[in-house]
C-alpha cells in the first residue's frame, strides 16, 4: 500500500523498532478453553503459512531489529515443524518463547525443542485440579499433561513460566495456583485476569470476576509477593473493570510489538481484526518492514495525533496511550475514543455497571472455543 505523503511525514517520527513479534503459528488447539482471544473465525490449517514462509516472517523480523519472538497460536504444537521453525530462530538469534497448553507436546519434542535452541517455555494452567482444569479448558486430561510437561521441561534445562488467565470460576483457586507453579519449579506466573476479546466476550457472563473477587485477588497477589520473594515472580494484570485508569494495551500501537495471524496477517495486537474500520496486509504480499513502517493500520492509532477528549489532553497519554483501542471498539463503538475503562472516559460508569451485571449473572453453560 502507499501512504499519503503527508500522513508519512506526520507518522515518520513516531516509527520505533518492534521488540517483539508474536507469531500465531496456527489456530488449531485440542483445548477449547472459553477465554480464548482468537478470533470467532478460525484459520483453517491449509490457509496456514508453510514452514518456508513463516521462516521467511522470522528473517524478516530479525533484520527489522525484533528480539523476541513468540510462538503461539491456538496450540503451537499442533505445528509438526515446530522444531524445525525453533531452530530458525535460533539460527537469527531471535529470543523464542513458546506458549503452550503443554498439550501436543511429549518429553521426545521437548528435548528436541530444546536442541533445537528454544530458550523459554510459558505454560497454561486452568485451574489447581483435573476437574476444574479439564472442564474449563474443554480437555479430559490435560491437568494432568501439563503436569507432566512442567517436569520434562525442567528436565530439559528451560526457563519455565507459567500463564494463569483469571475469571470467576478460578479465581478462588489463585493462591493454589501460585503455589503450583513454585511446586512445578516456574520462576515466574504471570496471573492475568481474563480481557474480553474473541471467544472470552462470548462467555463474559461466564467469566467476569465479582467485585470482592477482584479485590481479594489483588491483596492475595501483593501478600504473595512477599512470601515468595526470591523464589518466583508474580506478574499480576487486575481486573481492568475495577480499576481507574487502563493498561498501556501493546505497549502502545505500532510501537513495540506486532502479530503475524497463521494466515500471514500482520496486526498491530492479537484483537485488531474486530476494529471494522481497519485493513491488514499480509506478508504474502508484502515486506514485514513496510507493513510495520507505512501500514495504514499501524498508522491508524500510532503515536497521540489520533487522540480524542479527554485523552488529547491529558498527562498520561503517553503512559497508557488512551488505553486498549479493540476494547474501545468493543465498548464505545469508536476505536478511537478513551478506552471505557479509564475514569475519565464518559462511558466508564456504564462500563462499570455492565461488569457488575455481568458479574452477578447466572454463570450459565460455557461457550467452548471452535466446538
Ligand atoms: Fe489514559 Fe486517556 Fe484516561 Fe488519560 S484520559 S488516563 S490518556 S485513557
Ligand atoms: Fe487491541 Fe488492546 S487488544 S489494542
Amino acid at each position: 500500500m502507499t501512504a499519503h505523503p503527508a500522513s508519512r511525514e506526520r507518522t515518520a517520527a513516531a516509527v520505533t523498532v518492534p521488540m517483539a513479534l508474536l507469531a500465531e503459528l496456527t489456530h488449531r488447539c485440542p483445548l477449547a478453553c472459553p477465554y480464548c482471544s482468537n478470533p470467532l473465525e478460525l484459520t483453517r490449517a491449509d490457509e496456514e503459512l508453510s514452514t518456508a514462509e513463516w521462516i521467511g516472517v522470522f528473517e524478516q523480523a530479525a533484520a527489522l531489529g525484533v528480539l523476541h519472538l513468540h510462538l503461539s497460536g491456538g496450540e503451537p504444537a499442533s505445528r509438526r515443524d515446530l522444531v524445525e521453525l525453533v531452530a530458525a530462530a535460533a539460527r537469527l538469534s531471535l529470543y523464542s518463547n513458546l506458549i503452550t497448553s503443554g498439550v501436543g507436546l511429549t518429553e521426545t519434542r521437548v528435548k528436541a525443542l530444546a536442541d533445537a535452541g528454544l530458550d523459554h517455555v510459558q505454560l497454561s494452567i486452568q485451574g489447581t485440579s483435573a476437574e476444574t482444569a479439564d472442564r474449563i479448558g474443554g480437555y479430559k486430561g490435560g491437568y494432568q499433561r501439563k503436569l507432566a510437561v512442567a517436569g520434562w521441561v525442567a528436565g530439559a534445562g528451560l526457563p519455565l513460566t507459567v500463564n494463569a488467565v483469571c475469571h470467576r470460576q478460578n479465581m478462588d483457586e489463585l493462591e493454589a495456583m501460585i503455589a503450583l507453579a513454585v511446586e512445578l519449579g516456574a520462576r515466574r506466573i504471570e496471573v492475568a485476569t481474563v480481557q474480553f476479546h474473541g471467544w472470552a466476550d462470548r462467555n463474559r457472563a461466564a467469566l467476569m470476576p465479582t467485585r470482592e473477587q477482584a479485590a481479594a485477588a489483588t491483596v492475595l497477589v501483593a501478600a504473595a509477593r512477599e512470601r515468595y520473594k526470591g523464589v518466583i515472580v508474580i506478574d499480576y494484570v487486575p481486573a481492568d473493570h475495577f480499576a481507574t485508569y487502563p493498561k498501556a494495551c501493546m505497549g502502545g500501537w505500532g510501537k513495540v510489538g506486532l502479530n503475524v495471524t497463521p494466515s500471514g496477517k500482520v496486526l498491530p495486537c492479537h484483537a485488531a481484526e474486530t476494529i471494522p474500520s481497519l485493513t491488514f496486509e499480509s506478508v504474502r504480499d508484502l515486506p514485514l518492514e513496510r507493513i510495520w513502517r507505512e501500514g495504514a493500520a499501524f498508522n491508524a492509532f500510532r503515536g497521540t495525533d489520533w487522540m480524542q477528549e479527554p485523552c488529547r489532553s491529558c498527562e498520561r497519554r503517553d503512559i497508557d496511550f488512551g488505553g486498549c483501542r479493540c476494547q474501545a471498539m468493543a465498548l464505545a463503538g469508536d476505536p478511537a475514543a478513551t478506552d471505557p475503562v479509564c475514569v475519565r472516559s464518559p462511558l466508564h460508569g456504564l462500563l462499570v455497571e455492565a461488569a457488575e451485571r455481568d458479574a452477578a449473572a447466572e454463570a450459565g453453560a460455557f461457550v467452548y472455543r471452535g466446538r
